[in-house]
C-alpha cells in the first residue's frame, strides 16, 4: 500500500479523531493509552498486541528479541479501522503509519533512571535495557515522530510520575473535546 496515493483524503471524511501515542518501550504508552480510551471513548489499539495474535510479522529475532514487523500487512490491517477514525494507536515506533492517519502525535518521555527501573520490573535483559535507554537519551522516537508527521500536531509529553500520567490523560480529554 502506498502512502503517498490517498494523501489527499484528509482529516475530512473522519468523524472522530485519531491520535498516535508512541515513544520507548517503557514510557508509559499502554497505560496511557487505556485511560484516555476509556475517558474520551477512542478505541485502543495496541499495536504490539495485534502483530503478535495477527501475526504481522516476518519471525522472530532472536538477536533484537523481538518480532519482525510486516509493515505492509499492519498497514494493510489498520486501514479501515482509521479511515473511519476514532482511535488511539499505541506503538513503540511511528514512521510505518501513513502520515494521513492521525491528527495528534503524543511521544512519551522518561527519564533514563525511572525508564531503568520500568524496563528492570518487566524483566527485560541487560542488552535490551541499554537499547532502550540509549534510544530514550537519543531521542529517537522524538525524531522519527518528527521527520514523519507535520511539526504543529507532534506533542512531546513528560511520563515520569502519576501526576504526569493524570495531567496527560487530561490533556487528551481537552484535545477531543476541542476537536469534536
Ligand atoms: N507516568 C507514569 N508514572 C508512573 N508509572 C508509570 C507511568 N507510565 C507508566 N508507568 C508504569 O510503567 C510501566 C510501563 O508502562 P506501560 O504503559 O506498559 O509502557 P509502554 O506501553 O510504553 O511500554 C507500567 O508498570 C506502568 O504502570
Ligand atoms: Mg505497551
Amino acid at each position: 500500500m502506498s502512502n503517498s496515493s490517498d494523501s489527499e483524503q484528509g482529516t475530512q471524511e473522519r468523524k472522530k479523531p485519531n491520535i498516535l501515542i508512541t515513544g520507548t518501550p517503557g514510557t508509559g504508552k499502554t497505560t496511557l493509552s487505556q485511560l484516555a480510551s476509556e475517558s474520551t471513548d477512542l478505541f485502543h489499539i495496541n499495536v504490539g498486541e495485534l502483530v503478535k495474535e495477527k501475526s504481522l510479522h516476518q519471525g522472530f529475532d532472536h538477536e533484537f528479541q523481538s518480532w519482525i514487523l510486516d509493515d505492509d500487512k499492519l498497514v494493510d490491517e489498520l486501514e479501515e479501522t482509521l479511515s473511519n477514525g476514532g482511535n488511539i494507536v499505541d506503538f513503540h515506533s511511528c514512521e510505518v503509519f501513513p502520515e494521513r492517519w492521525f491528527d495528534l502525535v503524543l511521544v512519551l518521555r522518561t527519564d533514563n533512571t525511572i525508564l531503568f527501573d520500568r524496563l528492570k520490573d518487566r524483566g527485560y535483559s541487560q542488552k535490551k535495557i541499554t537499547e532502550n535507554i540509549d534510544s530514550e537519551i537519543f531521542q529517537v522516537i522524538l525524531e522519527e515522530a518528527r521527520e514523519s508527521y507535520p511539526a504543529e500536531i507532534v506533542v512531546e509529553l513528560r511520563s515520569n510520575t502519576i501526576e504526569d500520567m493524570q495531567s496527560n490523560v487530561t490533556r487528551i480529554e481537552e484535545w477531543v473535546e476541542a476537536w469534536n
